[in-house]
């Protein structure tokens, strides 16, 4: 009968995800946080949307214990629903409408295909990548640049503890997104920061650093294609999510051009999810499983690998780098450091 079970709750799954997704979508948990409990007539109201079938999402998250019922049909805030707020910075919020928004379910939808055909099913279905498809619709962009904020502040302040980034004189994000970890890294260990990513990434990141309380200057801002250069200056470039959105041959041209980028001395630190290896724990201390997330990755980027670690130890030591050692923190993420070899 476990067993059974086990399929049943996977099975429910997706119905859980995508009422979250129209929660959030149509800012439930905002109203929720603003107004307090409510009636789904109110909601319904509030939303301009169909009250009968609203209650049934509602009451199914409810069920999840996202929100909490009350009689009469009246809705209220949790711990989770707040957590789901996406009016007041980034959120798990914000992550839950990139993962579960409609191009990505397309993409989902084209899985099966792909896994006849190798293809990136995000790609099948919305007849382009998960970056040009970011950058060309303001909607995405803008909820995919929050849900890789959010990612990051769940992530650094466990990554800060320890692992001690004062060993280098500078530290540059290679894809650091708007910047949170970059910005965290030089307030925490007051060494000098370098932010590189694509332009419209980057526009946004002067608001982002002043809204983090980062000095103005203390962190250079470079725009430019990581495959065909990347700046020089630092001692060590930090990649965290980055690495993994790209095949094995790309990675090991993006660690050629951070090759020609660093002094001898210099390091990677890279900051991924490792796949556990068969008999390892699959589910890491902030409930994300990695192998699991392996499927997501592959299916929306095109080339996206989370690896394991000798994974990992290969692609670097092609590329003329060895690893010196890894640490784990209380997140899904480790830092694994590499020098050259
Ligand atoms: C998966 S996100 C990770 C962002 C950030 N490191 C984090 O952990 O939140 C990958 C980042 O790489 C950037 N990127 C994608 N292609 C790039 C390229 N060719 N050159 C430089 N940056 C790129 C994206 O704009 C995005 O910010």
């Amino acid at each position: 009968m476990e067993a059974k079970n086990k399929i049943f709750s996977i099975i429910q799954g997706f119905w859980g995800s995508q009422c979250l997704y129209i929660a959030t979508c149509l800012g439930i948990p905002n109203l929720l946080e603003e107004y307090g409990a409510q009636s789904v007539e109110s909601l319904a109201e509030k939303t301009e949307t169909h009250t009968e079938t609203l209650y049934v999402v509602l009451r199914g998250l409810a069920h999840l214990e996202i929100l909490e019922e009350k009689p009469d049909r009246v809705f209220a805030p949790t711990e989770a629903s707040s957590l789901l707020v996406t009016n007041a910075g980034p959120s798990i919020g914000h992550f839950a409408l990139h993962i579960t928004e409609p191009c990505q379910w397309d993409g989902w939808k084209e899985l099966y295909d792909a896994v006849h055909t190798g293809e990136v099913a995000f790609e099948r279905a919305n007849g382009k990548g998960v970056y040009e498809f970011t950058r060309d619709n303001p909607w995405s962009g803008d909820v995919f640049i929050n849900a890789m904020s959010f990612l990051t502040d769940h992530a650094t302040e466990a990554l800060m503890a320890v692992y001690d980034f004062g060993q280098y004189e500078t530290v540059m994000d290679v894809g650091g997104g708007q910047g949170g970890l970059i910005a965290e890294i030089v307030k925490t260990y007051n060494c000098k920061g370098m932010l590189f990513d694509v332009p419209y990434v980057i526009e946004t990141a002067p608001s982002f650093l002043e809204s983090r309380g980062v000095p103005k200057d203390a962190i250079a801002l470079h725009t430019g294609d990581v495959f065909e250069k990347v700046p020089t200056g630092a001692d060590a470039i930090v990649m965290k999510y980055f690495l993994s959105a790209w095949n094995d041959e790309d990675a090991g041209k993006i660690l050629a051009r951070c090759r020609e980028a660093l002094p001898d001395h210099g390091k990677i630190v890279l900051l991924q999810s490792i796949v556990p290896d068969v008999g390892e724990p699959t589910v890491c201390p902030d409930g994300i499983m990695p192998g699991l997330f392996a499927v997501q990755i592959r299916s929306a980027v095109p080339g996206g690998v989370w690896r394991t670690l000798k994974q990992y130890q290969e692609i670097f030591a092609n590329s003329g780098f060895k690893l010196d050692r890894v640490v784990h923190t209380s997140t899904n993420l480790s830092a694994m450091e590499f020098s050259l070899a």
